[in-house]
């Protein structure tokens, strides 16, 4: 049977299936361009599968820690829709100190000529680590570790400027059979004026402090997660490596103000009259996103055996091209958060077909295939004026045929005449 397989990467339409062979293209009357067409051979499909610290997952599609990963109920969905790996809400060792506001998002709608009707392309938040007692979260994900021994559940923690407490919490966590710890040290709103989240991920000092305490007690890979909020992002990165966690993830949310409503001169989202900045996330932070992985991933590669190491990718991730495009930059998995909260627990699905689409056009059989194959395009600015220029020498010592009648040679002549014949 002849199929056929049309799949959109981020606005183009790119036909996607690599089992179509060049040679079996074809033109379709009635179409600009071409589709292609083939019976379908016998060439095993795309493996997405990844092992990452030691951890195996069926696909590189992880829930980021926020609503998505709540409590049981929605981290149960997320499994059995297919998630390679989930990763749950911040907890803290007393959630009788963290009290959540309402309204607490508010989403950036771009439609045609500004319109704000459109597609929702940025999302603030207000919201707080986890309300849910401690207690209540542990039994939660011991639960989900018996009903799901094969899949990787990762607690995220977060706790005070207080050793012993980060003691006990890596302690409890661990005793519920979770596979991975990721540590909040991003979380931009809230959290920060009790001395916790990006309070610790923005001062090294007492980032280093911190991951000691963190890496000596946990027997779990560790993976610290980055606050886009500071100027040079690779230097907490490589702070947390040094100090003995295996696995960067960036980006958390992004210190934003959504807006002013102009009619109540009030900001967004509006709580009894007053807001405070939040974070951002969803399409719009996606190329902020891409570059700060990149930074990451140069200095990783450059001073760390990236094979040792692991990086996450986070930000905008809505469909199979935005996952490969921080594969290439040396993304081992790649977390979705807002994507969930807009498309649903579906949503992996579509990832995993689009990710196997782009594969299959590359020929590539597994994830490690193209895992960093675009950070060496990256260079320094000087580098491209240089480029550039042996380029356009390169293109004038080729080009084809004489410039003037004057040039025309006596011993040259025929190869001359040759220099500016067609075929
Ligand atoms: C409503 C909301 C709550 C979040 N809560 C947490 C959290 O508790 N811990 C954390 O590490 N990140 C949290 N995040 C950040 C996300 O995990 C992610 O880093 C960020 O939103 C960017 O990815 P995205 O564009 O896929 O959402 C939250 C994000 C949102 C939108």
């Amino acid at each position: 049977m002849a199929s056929l397989s049309l799949t959109q990467f981020r606005g183009r339409n790119l036909v996607a299936d690599s089992r179509i062979r060049p040679s079996q293209t074809v033109n379709r009357p009635g179409r600009v361009g071409f589709l292609r067409v083939v019976a379908s051979d016998t060439r095993a499909e795309p493996d997405l599968s990844v092992t990452v610290n030691g951890l195996h997952m069926p696909n590189p599609f992880v829930i980021g820690s926020g609503p998505p990963g709540t409590n049981y109920t929605v981290m149960k969905r997320a499994f059995d829709e297919g998630w390679g790996a989930v990763i749950a809400k911040t907890v803290s060792l007393d959630a009788s100190k963290v009290v959540n506001v309402t309204p607490r998002y508010a989403r950036l709608r771009a439609g045609e000529n500004g319109s704000s009707k459109g597609q929702i392309i940025g999302w603030e938040n207000i919201e707080l680590i986890s309300d849910r007692p401690f207690e209540t979260m542990l039994k939660e994900f011991t639960r989900l570790k018996e009903e799901y021994p094969d899949r990787i559940v990762i607690a995220s923690i977060m706790e005070e400027y207080n050793q012993a407490a980060w003691e006990e919490l890596i302690d409890r966590v661990e005793q519920t059979g979770i596979d991975a710890i990721e540590i909040n040290f991003s979380c931009p709103h809230g959290m920060p004026e009790r001395k916790m989240g990006a309070a610790v991920g923005q001062d090294c000092a007492l980032l280093e402090e911190v991951c000691g305490w963190i890496n000596a007690k946990a027997t779990v890979p560790v993976w610290a997660k980055m606050t886009p909020n500071i100027t040079d992002i690779t230097q907490p990165a490589r702070v947390s490596l040094k100090s003995g966690c295996e696995g960067i993830a960036a980006i958390n949310t992004i210190m934003s103000v959504m807006g002013i409503n102009l009619n109540t001169l009030r900001p967004e989202p509006c709580v009894e009259g007053y807001s405070t900045p939040g974070g951002y996330s969803s399409k719009a932070v996606h190329p902020i996103a891409l570059g700060k992985v990149m930074s990451i991933a140069k200095m990783m590669k450059a001073e760390f055996n990236d094979k040792d190491y692991s990086l996450s990718g986070i930000g905008g991730v809505e469909t199979g091209g935005d996952a490969a495009e921080f594969i290439l930059l040396g993304a081992n998995t790649v977390q979705v958060c807002t994507g969930v909260m807009m498309h649903g627990y579906g949503l992996v699905k579509k990832l995993c077909a689009e990710l196997k689409d782009f594969m299959e056009m590359h020929n590539f059989t597994s994830i490690e295939d193209f895992r960093g194959a675009s950070l060496e395009y990256f260079t320094t600015h000087m580098d491209l004026v240089q480029r550039q220029q042996q380029a356009i020498q390169q293109r004038k010592a080729i080009k084809k045929g004489l410039q003037s009648d004057k040039d025309w040679t006596g011993d040259g002549f025929v190869k001359e005449s040759e220099s500016m014949v067609s075929n």
